[in-house]
């Protein structure tokens, strides 16, 4: 079951698998996030820290594969933002952020579209770029080509986090996989149609880097500095900060 072979282009650019869920089944996506497996209140959290800490003058934030915005509004709000921006595929999940947006208190734009199509043509700059959950869609010369677009517009001073499926150095895609299936027993919200949908999906669409791998992506798209910030209890998602 987890020896699903790796295809030569990424899933992410033809456009399918790796969108179907999130098209067909963002309540699905809900219940995970309720239910907080993928780890996204610590992951948020940890944006929400840098933010408050790290930042003292009032920023843009370009929120990449912002879906419904759940996720980013707790981690911005009381923050010095001044303008925020989304990017994603679906239209569905770019009405419901654009609700929930407005409790948000700053200007926003939603712009629906593939981002590693929209990155690499930007010259508008922006203070703090954020990726949770959506690079890892791409093969690695991919994930670079995105990092090195962001690299251009994110300014000197500016920063790039990404909360990413990670794996321990010399750990495999087989073996995250392999990892990825023990986590069902904690999955007890989610039934057995719900989970088959999960791994389809991880299976079919989700692609690591070691750790190793983030911090030499970071360095050959040009940032100086590398930091991992968070590692999920599962070990099988990390956060990066690229400056
Ligand atoms: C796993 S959710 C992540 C949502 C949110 N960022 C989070 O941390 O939970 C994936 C989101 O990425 C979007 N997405 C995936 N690939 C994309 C792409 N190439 N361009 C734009 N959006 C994409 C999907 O539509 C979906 O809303």
């Amino acid at each position: 079951m987890v020896d699903a072979p790796a295809p030569a282009t990424s899933p992410a650019r033809s456009g399918l698998p790796s969108q179907q869920i999130f098209q067909r089944e963002w309540h699905l996506y809900r219940k995970v996030m309720d239910n907080n497996y993928l780890f996204h209140d610590e992951a948020y959290a940890c944006l929400r820290h840098v933010l408050l800490n790290e930042i003292s003058k009032p920023f843009s934030f370009l929120d990449v594969a912002c879906g419904d915005a759940r996720a980013s509004l707790p981690a911005l709000r009381g923050t010095a933002i001044a303008h925020y921006e989304g990017i994603d595929l679906s239209r569905a999940a770019l009405d419901m952020a654009e609700q929930a947006l407005l409790d948000l208190g700053c200007p926003f734009i939603l712009n629906e579209g593939d981002f590693s199509e929209l990155l690499p043509t930007r010259r508008e700059p922006v203070d703090v770029v954020w990726i949770g959950l959506s690079l890892h869609h791409f093969l690695k010369p991919d994930k670079l080509r995105v990092m090195r677009a962001v690299r251009q517009f994110v300014g000197e001073d500016g920063l790039f986090l990404v909360y990413e499926t990670a794996s321990p150095d010399g750990e495999d895609r087989d073996a995250w996989l392999r990892r990825w299936e023990t986590q069902r027993p904690f999955w007890t919200a989610c039934d057995a149609n719900e989970w088959a949908m999960i791994w389809q999906h991880v299976s079919t669409a989700d692609f690591p880097e070691t750790a190793s791998t983030w911090h030499a992506m970071g360095r050959e798209a040009g940032f100086d500095r590398v930091r991992e910030l968070f590692v999920a209890p599962s070990d099988l998602f990390r956060l990066y900060a690229f400056e």
